[in-house]
């Protein structure tokens, strides 16, 4: 018998409880044993449940607890959540996440402390949802040097963009719909506005790259400004308006963004759609790969939170691949110069550009962020990946 702790036991902690249990069999098949949850930390009581016995109220009941081998965060929020995780690491129990926000922010430490501990410290959930993506960056696409990450990366954002384009519903009702079901952030701020998209694409880089940068310094855009009216535009050509979250080395600089964007027909990411997310990695030698599969909701998210915890149940000194150090803000590139497509709404026609006319708007090649706002005042524009 493995006996583990959750911390936190909302959508996701009480995912990986009915993970556990709707699949026990399969895992003390592979386990060669059953996996005991200890203990559960959190505010409520759960009165009148099976959990009620196994409820607690102070973390170090379970640090002091020799027979736990493992805690599950999924309190969100940064804090207690990143003292409760180090403190655990340091009582010589491994720790596994959905938390973003930690991972972003205190990675490079928790990591580090896991390894001083002999522990391990994994977070495949935190980016994705259910996607494995974490491991087979660190893994099975090892042999590459990664050139560069593109992803919709927040399922909460495509489903209201999906809800609004196909159903016609308002904004404000695709959000309610997404909070409803599961997918949305506590503070639901974080995925219209693209922060919870932002530390999942720091996380990637930090995993592709070796360079943790700090979010706030990555430039972001939600899409909480984006008007109907673009969305119908390109949808005549067939075209989306997705929240992409980007990552790519050029040199020695990292070009790092979360803003909305376009997909033409042919991109892959432009058939993604609802609560999923798509991530497209290239590798100098494999070329593109894409990741595809529920990047929010309460099973998905636990299924990967519960793939960890197996992960380590089953090998629980094995040395990760992963690590990462603090990156410098300088070394961030803000992409102003490049040369790209861009969809351009605006009165006036880009006389001296190659363009194609859409209902109102243009799709311009060749011209750069600079240039657009150097010259023109458009009501919007987005870059055409
Ligand atoms: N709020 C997040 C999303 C949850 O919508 O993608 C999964 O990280």
């Amino acid at each position: 018998m493995k006996k583990i702790a959750i911390l936190g036991f909302g959508i996701v902690g009480g995912g990986i409880a009915e993970v556990l249990d709707q699949n026990k069999d399969q895992i003390e098949y592979q386990l060669g044993e059953k996996v005991e949850i200890g203990y559960i930390l959190d505010k409520l009581d759960f009165k009148g449940t099976k959990y009620e016995s196994i409820v607690v109220k102070d973390i170090q009941t379970i640090l002091d607890d020799p027979e736990v081998v493992l805690v599950a965060e999924t309190m969100g929020g940064l804090h207690p959540a990143y003292e409760f995780s180090l403190a655990a690491l340091q009582a010589g129990k491994s720790v596994v996440t959905s938390n973003k926000a930690v991972v972003a922010k205190y990675g490079s430490i928790l990591l580090q402390t896991a390894k001083e501990n002999n522990v391990r410290y994994l977070f495949e959930a935190s980016v994705g949802g259910g996607i494995p993506i974490i491991r087979p960056l660190c893994d099975s696409l090892a042999g590459n040097k990664i050139c560069s990450i593109t992803g919709i990366l927040n399922g909460t954002t495509n489903f209201i963009l999906n809800e609004m384009e196909n159903k016609g519903a308002s904004f404000e009702a695709a959000l309610a719909s997404a909070q409803e079901k599961g997918y949305a952030e506590k503070d639901p701020t974080d995925d219209i506005e693209g922060y919870d998209a932002k530390r999942k694409i720091c996380i990637l880089a930090a995993l592709a790259f070796g360079k943790m940068f700090p979010e706030e310094a990555v430039a972001c855009e939600g899409i909480t400004n984006l008007d109907l009216c673009d969305v119908n535009i390109l949808s005549e050509i067939g075209a989306k308006i997705k929240l992409i979250g980007h990552a790519k080395q050029v040199d020695d600089h990292i070009i790092m963004y979360v803003r909305p964007c376009v997909c033409l027909m042919d991109n892959p990411l432009a058939s993604v759609s609802g609560v999923y997310n798509g991530i497209m990695v290239e590798g100098n030698v494999l070329g593109k790969v894409m990741f595809y599969g529920k990047g929010a909701g309460r099973l998905p998210t636990a299924s990967a939170v519960v793939s960890d915890i197996l992960n380590i149940l089953m090998s629980p000194c094995k040395v990760d691949s992963i690590k990462f150090e603090e990156g410098a803000v300088k070394e961030l590139c803000q992409d102003r110069s490049g040369k790209h497509t861009f969809y351009i709404r605006m009165e006036q026609e880009p006389v001296g550009y190659s363009y194609r006319a859409l209902s109102g708007a243009y799709l311009v090649d060749q011209i750069s962020r600079n240039e657009i706002e150097e010259k023109w005042q458009p009501d919007a524009y987005y870059q055409v990946l």
